[in-house]
């Protein structure tokens, strides 16, 4: 298939891109580089040995989208495109609404009109807020408490509409827990613009004396050692999903709302503690208050998925630091030279 995949240039994009290539699917990318390098591209195509056509555009900008449509000519679309940072969405909601809801907006009229109507989607468990029965299913109630989750969770909104209008869509809504690890290559990987905000990047950075020690927010939670518990999933196990999904949409219309995580919580100290096994170094850390807005454990239902796409993840929390280390050693200032 071809397959267009905005946002492909960053984190989980870049993985699933080399996925779907590995695959024998046509790929194009289009991203306007504001959180990406365009070393990424070269990268790509290095590890599937076959490149993907690459577009540098705004998904706002309509006109150039519709441009990259009438010229690659997708018969699906994979939407990574976005900002993610729940802190700055606080800080600047608009910006979110703007990139995210006016973005995917934009591209889903470009999609109407081209008649392009099989969408994998990008969200993510943060639509479920401060939800407290874990394991999360995906008919827990939807209650984002930030303006990234509420982005997200009006954009499903959106298509749930789209769905209940035209019964020619086929459209997953993916929910991703937390994303983590590299392509084993050790070529691509996460690459994030200055001081770190999630765990997996922070902890890499300590491990590799860029940063003193890790701040552990909070160690009084109703946790096994009270820290706070996460679904970590690898992020190859993580574009394999939207390769399931594409081929779930492929038997099947309408709308498919699942869950992408292991099932699974670690605790921050344990993270610690399998982190330093991967690097062989101890990494310092100090614990401190809590983060506000954080729960103490937060770990998906996947089986949803596992039964309705036939997936499941292959990779442990020991695959995931191994990966993520050596993403660190080979690129220790990521994708910049
Ligand atoms: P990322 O920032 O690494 O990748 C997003 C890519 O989209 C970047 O390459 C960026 O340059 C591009 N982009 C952003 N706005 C754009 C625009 N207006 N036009 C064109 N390109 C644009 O993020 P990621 O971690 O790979 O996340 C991908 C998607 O998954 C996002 O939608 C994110 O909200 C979602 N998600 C991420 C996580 C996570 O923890 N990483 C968890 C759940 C959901
Ligand atoms: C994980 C755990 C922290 C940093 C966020 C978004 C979510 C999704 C993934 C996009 C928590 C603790 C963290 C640190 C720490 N992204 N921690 N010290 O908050 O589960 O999810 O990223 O969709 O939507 O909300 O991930 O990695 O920030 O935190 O102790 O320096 O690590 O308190 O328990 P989170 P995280």
């Amino acid at each position: 298939m071809r397959v267009l995949v905005t946002g492909g240039a960053g984190y989980i994009g870049s993985h699933t891109c080399v996925a779907l290539l590995d695959a024998g699917h046509d790929v194009a990318i289009l991203d306007n580089l504001s959180n990406s390098h365009i070393e990424v591209i070269e990268r790509i195509k290095l590890i599937a040995k076959r490149s993907p056509s690459f577009f540098n555009v705004d998904v706002r900008d309509r006109a150039a989208v519709e441009l990259v449509f009438d010229s690659f000519k997708p018969d699906a679309v994979m939407h990574f495109a976005g900002l993610k940072a729940v802190g700055e969405s606080v800080l600047n909601p608009l910006r979110y609404y703007e990139w995210n809801v006016s973005g995917s907006i934009v591209l889903f009229q470009v999609m109407e009109q081209h008649n392009v109507k099989t969408l994998v989607f990008s969200s993510s468990a943060n639509v479920y807020g401060n939800a407290t029965d874990v394991p999360i299913q995906e008919n827990a109630p939807i209650a984002p408490t930030n303006p990234y989750g509420q982005s997200k969770a009006m954009i499903e909104q959106i298509l749930a509409d789209l769905v209940g209008v035209d019964t020619g869509w086929r459209i997953a809504r993916l929910r991703y827990f937390n994303p983590m690890g590299a392509h084993e290559s050790g070529m691509i990987g996460e690459d994030p613009n200055g001081i770190p905000s999630n765990l997996p990047p922070y902890i890499s950075q300590v491990a590799a004396g860029k940063l003193k020690e890790l701040q552990i927010f909070g160690d009084d939670y109703p946790t096994s050692d009270g820290t706070g518990v996460r679904d970590y999933i690898h992020v190859m196990d993580l574009a394999l999903g939207h390769l399931a999904a594409l081929d779930y949409l492929m038997h099947k219309k309408g709308l498919l709302t699942v869950n992408l995580g292991t099932g699974r919580g670690y605790s921050v100290l344990e993270m610690v503690s399998a982190f330093k096994n991967a690097c062989g170094k101890p990494i310092p850390y100090r614990i401190v208050e809590r983060r506000p807005g954080d729960v103490a454990q937060s770990f998906a239902d996947p089986s949803d998925a596992v039964r309705l796409l036939g997936w499941k993840t292959h990779l442990g929390l020991a695959d995931m630091c191994r990966d993520a280390w050596r993403w660190q050693l080979k690129n220790p200032n990521g994708y910049s030279a």
